[in-house]
């Protein structure tokens, strides 16, 4: 497979180059994002390419897709755009985005992408973005030496989690770093289920969306230890972004993070690589599940000959080992292409890599849904907004804030 996606790649590398100009939209603007975004940047300007950024800040991209969908509207779409999961084929279904099915066939994608990455970017079969990245989102960020200095052991279960507060709050410390985003939030929910309840119940609930499921007793658990956490948030938990909740646990103001490990970009351009002082282990009870996160391009249908020429290229450079390497070490995540050689990444990317494979072949592979890859945008949006309200409202209950999980999904459907 390496030789097979080397080979592709010199051959890539004859593709006539043009100067030519491209828009990219796309959310990546913390200090990792931005590093590992510039280093798309830099290859295609050495290719001759001129890029014209179009970036939105906002983590999880909530506000990136808004004003894109106002662009496009506006029938002013740019040449290409950070587009993923079921947001995907929802732009698909509309007819916007660009069959990219010539360029996969005459490029061989099907033999150098992982099945689950080959379904996910296609729509009826057709591939409708590049994917450049796999992140793991089920992740646990923790700082070491916190931990040693005040003898705590990070923990390998929810009930080892809340137990760590009483210590680390008589310490000042903020056991958990989040912000009070209906997207962390979720994120943060989905790493609860599935280690309180497993890959079995979260396929259940939320890919199969069973109806019984949703407000079921494991559900109701689930939420009132859901609420529970909300006793280890920082006290400025209102507009905290992902990574400044990062920051806290890099600079010891907190203990813990749960989040993808695009987290790790931010280590890694701070100069603090995994194995330094913050680890990474999986979330409390997910040893051996891999939730993911594919991060794509897609292309906007355009009737320019020079960019869709543009296009080709793009495409073209971001499916070569010369950019997913060093892309995807800024990154925090992994190549989408299968089969690269892992020993250039850091020591958590390549615990990844072999957790990615023991969990495609133990069938815990499964896709984010706080990151779009299990359920539509709008099923998404509605878990969201009914768990970021209930995690916020003290009067509300776990069974009331079930059912209206049941009902909001339901409806969303
Ligand atoms: C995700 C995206 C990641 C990461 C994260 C934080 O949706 O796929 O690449 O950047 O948002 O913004």
């Amino acid at each position: 497979m390496r030789r097979l996606s080397l080979l592709c790649c010199s051959l890539l590398l004859s593709y006539p180059l043009q100067a030519t100009q491209v828009e990219v939209m796309h959310w990546w603007t913390s200090g990792g994002e931005a590093n590992a975004v510039a280093e798309i940047k830099q290859q295609w300007r050495a290719q001759g390419g001129q890029w014209q950024d179009f970036a939105v800040t906002g983590g999880g991209g909530k506000s990136a897709m808004a004003v894109l969908r106002s662009r496009a509207l506006a029938a002013t779409p740019p040449t290409a755009a950070q587009i993923k999961g079921s947001e995907l084929l929802e732009w698909a279904r509309l007819g916007l985005l660009r069959d990219l099915n010539d360029l996969a066939q005459n490029q061989r994608w099907d033999l150098r992408l992982p099945g689950f990455v080959r379904s996910t970017l296609s729509h009826q079969g057709h591939y409708v973005a590049v994917p450049i990245g796999i992140h793991r989102v089920n992740w646990l960020w923790f700082n070491r030496d916190l931990f040693t200095r005040l003898g705590l052991v990070p923990p390998r279960n929810w009930d080892a989690l809340q137990a760590l507060a009483p210590p680390l709050l008589a310490a000042g410390i903020t056991p958990l770093a989040i912000g009070n985003d209906p997207w962390q939030l979720t994120i943060l929910f989905e790493a609860l289920v599935l280690g309180e309840a497993g890959h079995d119940f979260y396929r259940r609930a939320f890919i199969n969306l069973e109806a019984d499921q949703l407000d079921s007793p494991t559900m109701v658990a689930l939420l009132q230890r859901f609420k529970a956490l909300r006793a280890l948030v920082p006290q400025r938990f209102a507009g905290l972004s992902w990574n400044q909740a990062t920051a806290m646990v890099v600079d010891g103001r907190a203990a813990m993070q749960l989040m993808g490990d695009w987290a790790k970009g931010e280590l890694t351009q701070a100069g603090l690589p995994p194995g330094s002082n913050i680890g990474c282990l999986p979330a409390p009870g997910n040893d051996g599940i891999f939730s993911y996160n594919i991060d794509s391009i897609a292309m906007f249908s355009l009737r320019d000959p020079a960019q869709q020429a543009a296009q080709a290229q793009l495409a073209n450079l971001l499916m070569t080992p010369e950019l997913q390497i060093p892309f995807n070490q800024k990154k925090g995540s992994i190549p989408a292409l299968a089969g690269l050689p892992m020993e250039q990444f850091d020591s958590c990317a390549r615990q990844a890599s072999q957790a990615l494979a023991q969990a495609q072949q133990d069938g815990h592979l499964l896709p984010s849904l706080a990151e779009g890859m299990a359920t539509s945008s709008y099923v998404l949006q509605a878990v969201s907004d009914v768990l970021s309200h209930f995690f916020n409202d003290p009067n509300q209950t776990a069974e009331q804030a079930s059912h209206r999980l049941r009902r909001a999904m339901l409806a969303a459907r």
